[in-house]
């Protein structure tokens, strides 16, 4: 691993954040990961704008300008790369930083900066042969006009009980719904459906995080004339598509074969949604 703590390199063993840091009391933080291949981040101008963005909406003005951040992200990958590692992690995460124990956010001032780099093994080539299998978790995602789905901020509790639910029945991951019944996404990635030809994602406002990769996805589909819809998605409707599949920064496109027990398009990844992640992957190199 390679760790810098405000554009200090340090050792594993002593990278290390105060206890009154405000991301460790109250999850008063925002994040970002990605990957790096060959010592080139991914999409890391949509990245650092998602950053800023997710700070701005909780009224955190980022202490560091693009460049700063680039160039502490570039050390870290930099090294990392000349350590040997073809592909890494990047886990980018900004604190409002230390003070009293106050809800009150000006109690900081001073913001921490954590970079945190590590090997990433290329991910295991069944997940896109075979598909995953998810349920339709019982919590909800968070409401638009509660904590901003759309803020990547270190609060992730519902769904971290989301994931554990389903890692406890034996599944890959989760499917979030809003308190309409409508789908959202899965804990940590974007959701997309495939009927009668046409890819079908939840619009942001159902409420969730406008993926980085779900933006790739979106402009591939207009590149080659793919019939796209931004739609709502009922529960039921999730269970009828032809395909469905998941879409993250470190998991590209990954095929759902199997959602609560129902096989989704025989259970079997599909044709379109592997034809997609064919050019996904062609595009970045
Ligand atoms: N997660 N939805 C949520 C809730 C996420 O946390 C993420 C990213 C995504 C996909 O966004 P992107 O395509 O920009 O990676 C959707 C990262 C990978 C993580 O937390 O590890």
């Amino acid at each position: 691993k390679v760790i810098s703590i405000n554009g200090q390199i340090i050792d594993e063993e002593n990278a290390k954040i105060s206890v009154f840091d405000r991301g460790f009391l109250y999850g008063d933080s925002v994040y970002e990961v990605t990957e790096v291949r060959n010592g080139k981040i991914g999409f890391l101008d949509e990245h650092l704008e998602r950053l800023r963005n997710s700070a701005l909406k909780m009224h955190m003005h980022l202490q560091f300008t693009a460049k700063e951040l680039e160039e502490q992200i570039m050390k870290v990958a930099t090294k990392l790369h000349k350590e040997g590692f073809q592909r890494c992690y990047i886990r980018l995460v900004v604190t409002r930083g230390e003070g009293e124990i106050t809800l009150d956010p000006k109690a900081a001032s001073k913001q921490n900066l954590i970079i945190i780099g590590k090997d990433l093994q290329e991910n295991p080539k069944t997940w896109y042969q075979d598909g995953v299998e998810v349920i339709v978790s019982s919590t909800l995602r968070n409401p638009v006009k509660s904590m901003d789905p759309n803020i990547k901020s270190g609060n992730y509790l519902n769904n971290i009980l989301a994931y554990n639910e389903a890692r406890e029945a034996g599944y890959f991951d989760a499917i979030m719904l809003n308190q309409d019944g409508n789908v959202t996404e899965c804990t940590t990635s974007n959701l997309w459906i495939v009927k009668d030809g046409v890819f079908k994602t939840p619009p942001i406002a159902a409420g969730l995080l406008k993926g980085i990769t779900r933006e790739n996805v979106i402009k591939i589909l207009g590149e080659n004339n793919i019939p796209f819809e931004e739609t709502n998605i009922t529960g039921s409707q999730l269970k009828e598509a032809d395909e469905c599949f998941l879409t993250s920064s470190t998991k590209y496109l990954v095929p759902i074969v199997k959602i609560d027990n129902q096989a989704i398009g025989g259970g079997r990844p599909g044709a379109k949604t592997l034809q997609v992640l064919e050019i996904f992957k062609k595009q970045q190199g």
